[in-house]
C-alpha cells in the first residue's frame, strides 16, 4: 500500500530535521506567510536560521504562481527566542495540487511538535466597513468548497492526526485572538491608516476572481473577507489538534461600491470614461493585491511578532 499521509510527513519531518540544529529541532509555532507577506522572515534571529527550499524537501508540493516562490525557515524569534517553523508562500488548490497536497505542510508542522500555528493570506474585502490595508483575524469561515465536497479529509480518516468527524464551531482560538487585539492596541497604529477587524472568511477554489453576483451571494451568506487559501491548512490544523490563529490582509475591496446590483439602467447609460471608472472600482488584479500587500506587510509582520512575544509568556 502507498504510504498515507501520515507517513509521508513522517519522512519529510525526519528529512527536514536532519537539516536543523538542535535548538531548532522542535518549533512551537508556525507561521504561515500569504502573498506577499513572506517579510516575516525578517523578524527571526540571524542566528542560528536555516532556509530549506519547499524544491529540495521530498514530498513537498512545487510552488506555480509569481510572488508565491516557497521556502521553510526556521528560526529563533523575539526576546524569548521561541522557536519557530516560517512556511514562506504555500500551494493552493487552483494550480491543480490536491488537497492532500494543499495541506501537507500543515502535516509536517504536526509531526514536528507545533503547538500553534498563524495563518496570513491576501483577500477581497466583502464588509463595506473594511479599507484596503486592512486586517481581519478570522473568527470563523465557510469552507464553500469543502462544502461541495472538495474537502481535505475526505477518504480514510488518518487516526494519528484526528477523529473522523472533527469539530470546528471552536477553530478560531479566542485566547489567541485576545491576544491578537492586545498586541495591536499595544503596537498603537495609526487608526486612520489600518485598523484590525474580526471577520469570516469565504473559501473559494479559485483561481477566477468573483462575479459581481458571487460576492453579493457571499456577502448574504454573511463572509466579510473571500480568499482562495488557509481553510484547508486550518481544517488539517484543527483535525490535529493545533491551535489556530489566521489573519488576512484586505488586499482590494470586491465589492462595486455603487448600486445595490451594480448591473442596471445607471450602467447602460455610462459612456466609455465613466463605465470604465465604475468597473475598475470592483476589479481585482494580481499587482493590487502583491503591492497592498507589500504596503501592509511591516504592520502585520510587527502584530504577529508582538503575539508571538506574549504567546509563552504566562
Ligand atoms: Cl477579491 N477574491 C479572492 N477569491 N481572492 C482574493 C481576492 C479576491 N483578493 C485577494 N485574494
Amino acid at each position: 500500500a502507498s504510504p498515507n499521509a501520515f507517513q509521508r510527513a513522517t519522512e519529510t519531518a525526519l528529512y527536514v530535521r536532519s537539516a536543523l540544529p538542535d535548538i531548532l529541532q522542535n518549533p512551537k509555532v508556525a507561521i504561515v506567510c500569504g502573498s506577499g507577506l513572506g517579510g516575516l522572515a525578517q523578524a527571526i534571529e540571524p542566528e542560528p536560521k536555516i532556509d530549506l527550499s519547499y524544491s529540495i524537501i521530498p514530498n513537498f508540493p512545487q510552488s506555480t504562481v509569481q510572488g508565491h516562490e516557497g521556502k521553510f525557515v526556521f528560526g529563533l524569534i523575539g526576546p524569548q527566542k521561541l522557536p519557530v517553523a516560517l512556511l514562506v508562500g504555500r500551494a493552493h488548490f487552483y494550480e491543480g495540487h490536491t488537497m492532500d497536497l494543499v495541506t501537507f505542510a500543515t502535516r509536517v508542522c504536526k509531526v514536528m511538535g507545533v503547538e500553534t500555528m498563524i495563518v496570513t493570506n491576501a483577500a477581497g474585502g466583502l464588509n463595506q466597513d473594511y479599507a484596503v490595508g486592512d486586517i481581519v483575524c478570522l473568527n470563523d469561515h465557510l469552507n464553500l468548497a469543502g462544502l461541495v465536497g472538495i474537502h481535505p479529509l475526505r477518504g480514510p480518516n488518518i487516526d494519528d492526526f484526528g477523529v473522523r468527524f472533527p469539530p470546528l464551531s471552536d477553530a478560531y482560538d479566542l485566547d489567541l485572538r485576545r491576544r491578537a487585539h492586545k498586541a495591536w492596541k499595544k503596537l498603537g497604529f495609526d487608526k486612520q491608516k489600518r485598523r484590525l477587524h474580526e471577520g469570516v472568511y469565504a473559501f473559494v477554489a479559485g483561481p477566477t476572481y468573483e462575479t459581481r453576483a458571487e460576492c453579493r451571494m457571499l456577502r448574504g451568506f454573511g463572509a466579510d473577507v473571500v480568499g482562495m487559501s488557509t481553510v484547508p491548512e486550518i481544517v488539517v490544523a484543527r483535525h490535529s489538534g493545533i491551535s489556530v490563529l489566521a489573519f488576512s490582509l484586505v488586499t482590494n475591496i470586491a465589492v462595486l461600491p455603487a448600486g445595490p446590483r451594480g448591473d442596471d439602467a445607471e450602467i447602460h447609460a455610462m459612456d466609455k470614461v465613466e463605465l470604465d471608472k465604475h468597473l475598475s472600482q470592483g476589479k481585482a488584479n494580481h499587482e493590487e493585491v502583491l503591492q497592498a500587500g507589500k504596503e501592509a506587510a511591516n504592520d502585520m509582520q510587527a502584530l504577529v511578532k508582538q503575539i508571538l512575544c506574549d504567546i509563552h509568556a504566562p
